[in-house]
């Protein structure tokens, strides 16, 4: 296969996206520069063993730019960036809030992708203490990536998934879908609802402890075994809930959800969470959308 990524730059070298994609492009035969503008985050790139590269030098004969940014600065960072790109080049975020708001300066000879890590999965098989350590992916444990690329070639999508599968290695699959249906999974399945739920029970665990004299380490035994019964049951039906507790599962849906909760999933409730989330006042639908730009 050509390898059409044969240079590439990442921006925000030195932040905790930053960081992490480029130990992995480092060990790579790719040809990675890395910038970085904060002093602090030049200093953690030159201690990894890496040199900091001006933006001016090496991004007009850069092939892929990949902006790990804060979402916030996108929209700044890329009409300052973008316009100096050469032709046919393509730009990666690691997150699809921007893109789907169509905050990423737009050149119509510039193709546009988002590639955003699953992280490795609760019911992944781990073997080795690494793969334990591993929460968030991209050392040991075997994550998949949601990524979208809508304007590129195959060619183009096969290469960047073999720049995409270095980034996050070990990946083990990479799952092709629009920027719309990544911004549907995150914020919003897996924010808005499922670390709310994880921040939610970290809230009534402290809130056993506080209201009933359970010890902590009692009250986080039970917890924690059952978050790994729970998960097990409802997604992999490894055996069912006990009539009783069908009951009590009944009594919390009552108590704490609302009856209106999948309103999430209305696209006008996903533009106010990304709006939100970026902090804009709305997400601007009259501006060229990723998906129409082919
Ligand atoms: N942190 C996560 O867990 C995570 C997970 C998946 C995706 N992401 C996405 O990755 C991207 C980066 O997030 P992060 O959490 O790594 O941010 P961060 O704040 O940790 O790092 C951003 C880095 O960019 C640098 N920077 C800002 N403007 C710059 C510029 N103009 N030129 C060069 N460097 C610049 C900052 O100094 C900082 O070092 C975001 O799009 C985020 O949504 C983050």
């Amino acid at each position: 296969m050509t390898q059409i990524y044969r240079s590439i730059v990442v921006v925000g070298a030195g932040g905790k996206m930053g960081m992490r994609i480029s130990d992995n492009l480092a060990r790579s035969d790719f040809n990675v520069h890395y910038c970085e503008n904060a002093p602090e985050g030049q200093q953690r790139v030159r201690d990894a063993g890496r040199e900091v590269a001006g933006i001016e030098a090496v991004i007009g004969d850069c092939d892929l730019l990949i902006l790990a940014v804060p979402d916030i600065v996108l929209g700044k960072v890329s009409e300052a960036l973008v316009p100096q790109m050469k032709a046919g080049a393509t730009l990666l975020t690691l997150d699809p809030a921007a893109a789907y708001a169509n905050l990423l300066f737009q050149r119509e000879d510039v193709h546009y992708a988002v590639a955003h890590p699953c992280h490795p999965s609760v019911f992944l098989e781990r073997y080795t203490k690494e793969e334990h350590a591993d929460a968030f992916g991209g050392v040991a444990a075997t994550q998949s990536v949601a990524a979208a690329f809508e304007s590129g070639s195959d060619a183009q999508r096969e290469a960047l998934e073999a720049v995409i599968r270095v980034m996050y290695a070990p990946v083990d699959e990479v799952h092709w879908i629009t920027v719309t249906q990544l911004a549907y999974l995150e914020p919003t399945l897996v924010e808005t609802v499922t670390c709310m739920f994880g921040t939610f029970m970290k809230e009534a665990l402290d809130e056993t402890v506080a209201r009933t004299g359970v010890p902590q380490k009692a009250a986080e035994a039970m917890l924690y075994g059952h978050i790994q019964i729970a998960l097990a049951v409802a997604f992999r039906s490894t055996n069912p809930f006990s009539d009783a507790c069908m009951i009590a599962i009944d009594y919390g849906r009552e108590n704490i959800l609302r009856d209106d909760w999948k309103k999430i999933f209305d696209q006008s409730e996903l533009d106010k969470v990304i709006a939100r989330m970026l902090k804009i006042d709305h997400v601007r639908r009259d501006a060229p959308s990723l998906e129409s730009t082919t």
